[in-house]
């Protein structure tokens, strides 16, 4: 089934558009299931992909993008420095070795993955290189913590165009989201489904009920209620489709306001919150 681009977008803070929904690749195994993954995914509409370094699946994302025909300038792809290759001397070679296995020139969004403590600001200073050397379009970070990002926004030339966290109901970071809206950083949800943990919750599952609509989808739609980047992972194609699914439908305020009071610091993924 093939339905139009998915074109909602934010604009970053140097002006590129970067589509509010994409899918994310984490776990998704290297070869055929990477490739039908993002293929599927493409085909029902996707332009946003996101991958890593770590997640050693960087070659078969650019071998889906190159066989689903779509131009290369369509598509949004980010992906990220893993903490080995932080510092000044590994940091550049790293994203070249990123762009070798993408098969492109550039990247859309390149990503410090984790804040390493020592080495965040010299490898910071290289992806401020790469981007004026047009390697990625645009430079952030993940796992920033507010201080992390106060950190770096004293110490740099430019500001991060995202911050990519761990962002859920359950863990609804809103000071971190009003530290980035204050400075002009775009926040993106990472596990947006909590990594699958909650979509069995009673309270999601009520809700999805009252609109129609799943428990994945009513989780994602309330990230982009808020206007937050959103990139839930899935290699299955009906759930491909299905996570899509999310631009017909709006969450009533009252109904945001009940799903943001879900907060309960639920992580599923590693927590910044103490790195020096
Ligand atoms: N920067 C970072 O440090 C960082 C950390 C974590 C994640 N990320 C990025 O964020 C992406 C998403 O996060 P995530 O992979 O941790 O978790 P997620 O998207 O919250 O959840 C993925 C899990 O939910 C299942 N799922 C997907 N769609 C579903 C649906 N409609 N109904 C029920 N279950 C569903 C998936 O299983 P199936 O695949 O079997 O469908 C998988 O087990 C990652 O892939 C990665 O790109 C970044």
């Amino acid at each position: 089934m093939t339905q139009k681009a998915l074109t909602q977008s934010v604009t970053l803070n140097n002006g590129i558009s970067m589509p509010i929904f994409g899918l994310g690749v984490w776990k998704t195994k290297s070869g055929k299931e990477c490739i039908d993954a993002v293929l599927a995914a493409l085909e029902v509409g996707y332009r946003h992909i996101d991958t890593a370094k770590i997640y050693g699946n960087e070659e078969d994302v650019g071998k889906a993008i190159r066989e689903s025909g779509i131009p290369r300038n369509e598509i949004f792809i980010t992906t990220k420095l893993w903490n080995a290759d932080q510092g000044k001397d590994k940091t550049r070679k790293a994203l070249e070795g990123s762009l070798k296995s993408l098969g492109v020139d550039y990247v859309d969004l390149y990503l410090i993955h984790f804040p390493v403590a020592s080495k965040r600001m010299d490898s910071w200073k290289e992806l401020e290189k790469a981007y004026h050397d047009k390697l990625s379009r645009s430079i952030g970070v993940s796992n920033y913590t507010i201080r992390h990002l106060h950190e770096l926004l004293q110490e740099s030339q430019i500001t991060p165009a995202v911050n990519q966290v761990e962002f859920h109901p359950f863990l609804n970071q809103k000071d971190l989201l009003e530290t980035c809206i204050k400075n002009k950083i775009q926040l993106e949800a990472y596990s947006p489904l909590a990594h699958g943990q909650k979509t069995d919750d009673p309270q999601i599952v009520s809700m999805a009920r009252k609109y129609g609509k799943t428990s994945a989808q009513i989780l994602i739609r309330w990230s982009i209620e808020q206007n937050i980047v959103v990139i839930p992972k899935s290699v299955k194609k009906e759930r491909i489709l299905e996570n899509s699914q999310v631009f017909d439908f709006k969450i009533s305020d009252e109904d945001m306001k009940v799903l943001s009071a879900l907060d309960e610091n639920f992580r599923t993924c590693w927590d910044p919150t103490d790195v020096d």
